[in-house]
């Protein structure tokens, strides 16, 4: 089975007066794990209903390959669903379950049963065909859901948080099982989550919501390294965000943060005056030395040891809190308390402009979806 390309064209909905999403547009390859990763209240269930069928579109278009579905019967679409409350019906069987999802296609009861049995076996879950849902762990539960979502072979896998209401150790489990079987199945996938880490675990690509908006649109990797603005770079992993000025000095660009210098590899940010930007540094990409003028003058003020690593919270002159991560020191560990100077790896940083809307790092994508 592959699945359909989807294409969002400037579409816009509406709840009576207020506009939540005002123009959106973006493109999910066929077989793509796409995912919407955005703090909560930006439109990530609103416009995964736009696609699913259940909200009205008040501009702009939806196709599937080249049918446009804007009005089309939400039962008409060929989408798989599963969300955040499993949504099983608790008097049948994971088995009955599932075949529950085959129950308008003309197919023998025979064939419906053995199709059922398939899923729930792609699921790992055949063992527990004859159990009902207040039998099965949560995660067992979702799997069912996720069986049931893809036994009719539709051309769409649309998932709202569907892991929200697992405990931690297996929210990880699951998303393993998510990515494996979506792999397997090729089915293109819009996957909804607010949780960072989970949609890097899972995603081709992810696209950063705020505010009904697309901020940008990366693979994973490219996301964590370049940050498009100063919004992307707060969401997605911790940064630390801090005020500075930029130089150009022959061809080596020049970074003062805190009153600390740090030159920067030659045409690493795009050329022009100095002026004031912003930067973003990683907890890991910042490096301690002794307290000197070479480094950024900085108070230790916490510690959490987390095993292999040591996190960090710090205190600049002008109060700034900085974050630090550290591999775990069992010798020397850093006090709460210490002063120290704190560098900046220039290889690992990215700058921009005052107002935080542009990343000046070369080999930055553009923000735009
Ligand atoms: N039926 C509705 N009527 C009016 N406003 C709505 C309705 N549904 C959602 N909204 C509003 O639209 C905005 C986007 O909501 P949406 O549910 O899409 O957010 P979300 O990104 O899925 O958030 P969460 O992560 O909390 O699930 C919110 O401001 C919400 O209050
Ligand atoms: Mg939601």
């Amino acid at each position: 089975m592959s699945g359909v390309r989807i294409r969002v064209r400037d579409v816009v909905k509406r709840y009576g007066a207020v506009t939540v999403i005002a123009g959106m547009s973006l493109e999910v390859e066929s077989g793509e794990f796409y995912t919407l990763l955005g703090p909560s209240g930006c439109g990530k269930t609103t416009l995964l209903r736009m696609i699913a069928g259940f909200n009205t579109i008040e501009a702009g278009d939806i196709h599937f390959d080249e049918t446009r579905i804007n009005d089309m019967d939400p039962a008409k679409r060929h989408i798989g669903m599963v969300f955040q409350d499993y949504a099983l019906f608790p008097h049948l069987t994971a088995q009955q379950n599932v075949e529950f999802g085959l129950r308008n296609q003309k197919e023998e009861r025979s064939a419906r049963t053995k199709k059922a049995r398939e899923y729930l076996e792609l699921v790992q879950m055949a063992a527990w065909a004859d159990r009902r849902p207040d039998h099965l762990s949560g995660g067992q539960q979702q799997r069912v859901a996720l069986a049931r979502a893809l036994v009719t072979s539709p051309g769409v896998l649309l998932m709202d948080e569907p892991l929200s209401n697992l405990d931690a150790k297996l929210r990880i489990e699951m998303r393993e099982a998510i990515r494996d079987i979506q792999r397997n199945v090729g089915i293109t996938t819009v996957y909804v989550t607010h949780d960072q880490e989970e949609a890097m675990a899972v995603s081709d690509r992810i696209a950063v919501m705020k505010d009904g908006v697309i901020q940008q649109v990366g693979t994973p990797a490219s996301l964590y390294s370049r940050p498009g603005n100063t919004f992307v770079a707060g969401f997605f992993g911790t940064n630390n965000i801090l005020p500075g000025t930029l130089a150009v000095e022959g061809d080596t660009p020049v970074l003062t943060v805190a009153g600390v210098a740090t030159a920067l590899p030659p045409s690493s940010v795009a050329a022009g005056s100095a002026r004031a930007v912003q930067v973003s540094v990683r907890p890991e990409h910042l490096h301690v030395g002794a307290r000197d003028s070479s480094g950024i003058a900085t108070l230790i003020t916490g510690r959490t040891f987390l095993g292999r690593d040591t996190h960090y919270t710090c205190r600049l002159a002008d109060s700034t809190i900085v974050e630090l991560v550290l591999r775990s020191d069992f010798q020397s560990p850093l006090k709460p308390g210490s002063e120290v100077g704190l560098h900046i790896d220039p290889r690992n940083i990215n700058v921009y402009t005052q107002d935080g809307t542009q990343n000046l790092s070369l080999g930055a994508s553009a923000t735009a979806s």
